[in-house]
């Protein structure tokens, strides 16, 4: 096995996925293609490869959005979404997203959240799914709430857990902090996207006080939330071709991933978005290979120690171990040397 293929097989933990940013540029075809009768302004709409910064990205969703506006495109995105994780070797993903509403298809938050489920929870023979909800950055603490109404409805159906997202220059945390408190009360894990950008350093205290059971990205450290989230050994969700498409980080050579790795911090390496960067969860594996000159045998001691950092229980978290050793067995051919 070349060492590209070997990402590829390498079974693999995604934990930082939001849907309506994994869409597949063959899914988004077919998705313009549905829409041509009602939205045929949309025809020419493809997702362009360069970023000038992090602020054009956000702005893309408006077009996405109008293409999975109703209820049936919520569940084919959310199924190819799975199917291409898949097929790229990962075996346990946590997918996110933000319950949005559409009157003129009828589509409410809750019946997204209800669509998304339901592909969620379809049997499957090669990969766990489960489900975080996002609240936006945007959204009033009302809206949050509601966010959280969904989740305790949801709960039996696969929902882990409670994410802050969206316009890292919009909104407060301070706003919203009730709803995470009311999140953490009811027993549901909490991942917070976190300090993406310099703007971001002031919320860091109050973001942490909710105890947080991951933090997204993490990209600025100031002292204080350093030694808090190593004290805390508060596991990372790393998204390096995010970070540097994004520019929030300068190269992959450059990535505060390395800090993690030599103080032997919990991290995860996920995707974030691989329908807009364009980048499978294999290829950040690949990616981090290269820029941190780590072995076969670093890449797979990377994807197990993100076991213990999912949101399922622990005798999720044991079957998998279980897994990833037999595959490591099954494999050893391809360690050494
Ligand atoms: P959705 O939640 O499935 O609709 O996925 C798209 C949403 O995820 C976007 O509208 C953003 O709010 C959020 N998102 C995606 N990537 C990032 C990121 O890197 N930082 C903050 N929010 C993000
Ligand atoms: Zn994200």
């Amino acid at each position: 096995m070349d060492f590209v293929q070997f990402c590829k097989k390498l079974p693999k933990i995604e934990l930082h996925a939001h849907i309506n940013g994994s869409i597949s540029p063959q899914t988004m075809k077919e998705l313009v293609k549905r829409k041509k009768a009602t939205k045929p302004e949309l025809a020419d709409f493809s997702i362009p490869e360069g970023l000038e910064y992090i602020t054009d990205f956000f702005p893309l969703f408006k077009f996405i959005y109008q293409l999975t506006d109703d209820e049936e495109s919520v569940r084919l995105v959310t199924r190819r979404t799975i199917d291409e994780f898949a097929e790229d070797g990962v075996r346990y993903l946590e997918l996110r997203s933000t319950p949005r509403a559409n009157p003129e298809t009828g589509m409410t938050k809750e019946s997204y959240v209800a669509s998304v489920l339901s592909v969620v929870n379809e049997p499957r023979q090669n990969i766990r799914v489960k489900l975080i909800i996002s609240i936006d950055r945007r959204n009033t603490l009302e809206e949050a709430q509601e966010v959280v109404d969904l989740a305790i409805k949801f709960r039996d159906q696969g929902i882990v857990g409670i994410d802050l997202c969206g316009d890292v220059m919009v909104g407060s945390f301070d706003k919203l902090k009730p709803a995470f408190e009311r999140a953490k009360a009811e027993h549901f894990k909490i991942t917070l996207h976190f300090n993406e950008v310099k703007e971001n350093i002031p919320e860091a205290p109050s973001m942490l006080s909710v105890n947080p059971d991951r933090l997204g990205h993490a990209t600025l450290l100031d002292d204080a939330s350093r030694e808090t989230i190593y004290k805390n050994q508060c596991p990372i969700e790393v998204c390096m071709t995010s970070n540097v498409l994004c520019k929030t980080v300068s190269s992959y050579e450059a990535h505060h991933v390395k800090d993690l790795l030599k103080q032997g911090h919990p991290f995860v390496l996920c995707t974030d978005d691989k329908g807009v960067f364009f980048s499978e969860l294999s290829n950040e594996y690949a990616k981090a290979g290269v820029a941190f000159d780590m072995t076969r045998e670093q890449l797979f001691q990377a994807s197990f120690q993100a076991i213990d950092a999912i949101f399922d229980d622990d005798r999720v978290k044991e079957t998998l171990k279980q897994d990833w050793q037999t595959w490591r067995k099954l494999n050893q051919q391809e360690f050494s040397g």
